[in-house]
């Protein structure tokens, strides 16, 4: 017996001691498996004598049981510890503040079409898009520009390739969103109050002007509208997006596709080399306008005796470049980031209906 208590105190040790499942998986197998110690003991039975195997047989038994109970007791310890171990290595502070990440930013062109876009919406204008590669009908003829009008030679205007033969229509890139006008009004007819914003090409390249540049275009058309309406909506919308009282000035001018036509200036002064819109008794150039001509209204399919209305166009880099002192256009499409880093807008820089940036 003094052999079995051995026995029983050494495989209980050593599942009292077992440091893991794979170490107390070894014990059981060498204690309570087929060849394991108990089983040798068990095959000793044969060779006693009746009396003998009446007491060792049971205390066998037992020692079987009870190792097979203590091994499940300490595997099922050796699971809580393993977890509570993981719960105490892959414990996460969910109220840690997020990693800083590097940050793209909005490009001024983008955050001033929204606020362009934002401030006319209040004013009931909603956005129409046309294509930037145009027929030479849209962006010329049904805007009066007939061929061989001159205006034509003063677009510098980008002529997509043609093959001898080829009888499609001309396209063009187009020179200026005027052709939206068209394309929404044929679509929608009258009335009418939409901006265009989006961009136009011409074969130019200096500090002020790159091939590529952006306009929006504006539309107005009922049946009484005025130059005095569009003299309201342009110095509504200069004052909210300068966010500042902006008195504009208008000078006759020749448009096609306007009669009467007006360049638009925007109060200004400058004062030891630096501008300011909105005070002093200077004027600077923003835009060209007008009372949508005849001709136009008609190409269109709308009817001139009915309907008559306001048009304008401006340039987006140019209003970006007054309102946040931008002083060279061709830096914008250089994709430099440190200058889009410096120029450009964070994310969340929202734009407000007054004022434009929020913050
Ligand atoms: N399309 C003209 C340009 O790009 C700008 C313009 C002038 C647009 C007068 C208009 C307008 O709608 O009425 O130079």
């Amino acid at each position: 017996m003094d052999d079995l208590n051995r026995l029983r105190s050494k495989i209980l040790d050593g599942i009292g001691a077992a440091a893991d499942e794979a170490a107390l998986e070894d014990i059981r197998v060498s204690a309570v498996g087929k060849k394991g110690e108990v089983a040798l003991k068990m095959r000793e039975l044969g060779r006693m004598t009746p009396e003998e195997r009446q007491v060792a047989g049971p205390a066998l038994n037992a020692l079987k049981d009870e190792v097979n109970s203590a091994i499940a007791a300490k595997k099922a310890g050796l699971a809580d510890s393993a977890l509570d171990e993981r719960l105490r290595t892959e414990w996460l502070d969910v109220t840690l503040p997020g990693r800083p990440r590097a940050q793209g930013s909005i490009h001024p062109v983008s955050q001033v079409s929204e606020e362009v876009s934002a401030i006319f919406a209040d004013m009931g204008f909603s956005v129409a898009e046309g294509p930037q590669i145009e027929t030479d009908f849209y962006n010329f003829d049904a805007l009066n520009i007939p061929p061989h009008h001159p205006a034509r030679q003063e677009f510098d205007t980008f002529y997509m390739h043609r093959d001898e033969g080829d009888d499609r229509a001309p396209h063009v890139l187009r020179t200026h969103t005027s052709p939206v006008q068209i394309r929404h009004m044929e679509k929608h007819g009258a009335p009418c109050r939409v901006i265009a914003p989006g961009r136009v090409y011409r074969s130019d390249y200096d500090q002020t002007h790159t091939p590529m540049f952006h306009q929006v275009e504006g539309l107005a058309i009922d049946k009484d509208l005025s130059m005095a309406n569009l003299k309201w909506v342009l110095e509504e919308f200069f004052s909210a997006f300068f966010g500042i009282e902006v008195k504009t000035r208008f000078r006759a001018s020749h448009f096609p596709f306007t009669e009467p036509s007006a360049e638009v200036d925007i109060q200004c002064s400058w004062v030891n080399g630096q501008l300011k819109i909105g005070e002093g008794d200077g004027w600077m150039e923003v835009l060209g306008s007008g009372m949508v001509h005849p001709k136009v209204l008609i190409a269109a399919g709308v009817d001139p005796d009915k309907w008559q209305g306001f048009a304008f166009g401006m340039g987006i880099d140019r209003i970006a470049m007054l309102k946040y002192g931008i002083p060279d256009l061709r830096a914008f499409f250089d994709s430099d980031l440190r200058w889009l880093r410096h120029y450009g807008f964070a994310a969340l820089d929202v734009p407000t209906l007054h004022g434009g940036v929020s913050g």
